[in-house]
């Protein structure tokens, strides 16, 4: 099974670069982000909840989200291809929670990459996005919290992956094919 993270600041290309990655290795796509919206669109007390941190641009609560991912993993094929966890780890906790989780149902976590895209053009790509995406956390005060809250949040999970050998950073920026090319060359390695 190949059990990938794929991290990131916002706007890195997480969402989009796994629409290829699940197309040419059959994962499963699982975005703690998209699941939070889809919560707030259909105004469960979950997404109301969760609207007020994202709208803010801060993180929803650890708990909240290991409680999340734990259900949701227990109900996933267990013989899938793999799945891809993407925006998901956050935070340290949250990847020792998931570490602990795969592991246990004797799935673990294959590989965590991190695609890096500097802060100017991860705002130009946001800004433009947000003239038609409609989501309440692109606009310039709550992605410059995003991605403040990426820096101080995030950033030490990937220390965290290091220390267990499964980090891969790649070079966000160049055409989607460029890109994914690069996150093909690390899969293909791990899947050997
Ligand atoms: P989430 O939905 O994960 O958002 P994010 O991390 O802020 O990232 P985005 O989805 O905005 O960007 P992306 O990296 O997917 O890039 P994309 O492919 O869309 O999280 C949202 C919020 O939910 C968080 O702030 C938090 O509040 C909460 N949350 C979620 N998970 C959580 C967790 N685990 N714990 C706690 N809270 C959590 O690309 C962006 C744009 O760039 C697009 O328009 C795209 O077309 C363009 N683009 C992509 N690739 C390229 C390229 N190579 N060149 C030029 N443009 C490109
Ligand atoms: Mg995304």
């Amino acid at each position: 099974m190949l059990n990938l993270v794929i991290s990131g600041a916002p706007g890195c290309g997480k969402g989009t670069q796994s629409a290829l990655i699940i197309e040419k290795y059959h994962l499963i796509h699982f975005s703690t982000g998209e699941l939070l919206r889809t919560e707030i669109n259909l105004g469960t007390p979950l997404g109301i909840e969760a609207g007020e941190y994202i709208n803010k641009g801060n993180l929803v609560p650890d708990e909240m989200i290991i409680d999340i991912i734990t259900n949701a993993i227990h109900n996933l094929c267990k013989t899938c291809p793999g799945i891809i966890f993407d925006g998901f780890p956050r935070t340290v906790e949250q990847a020792e929670a998931l570490e602990k989780l795969m592991n246990g149902l004797g799935i673990p976590v294959s590989a965590m990459i991190e695609l890096k895209v500097p802060d100017r053009d991860l705002m130009n790509r946001l800004l433009i996005r947000g003239e038609t995406s409609g989501r309440t956390d692109d606009n310039l005060e709550t992605i410059k919290k995003r991605l403040d809250v990426f820096k101080s949040k995030t950033a030490p999970v990937t220390d965290y992956y290091s220390s267990l050998d499964k980090y891969h950073s790649i070079d966000g920026v160049g055409t989607l094919d460029e890109v994914f090319e690069r996150i093909c060359d690390v899969l293909d390695t791990e899947m050997l």
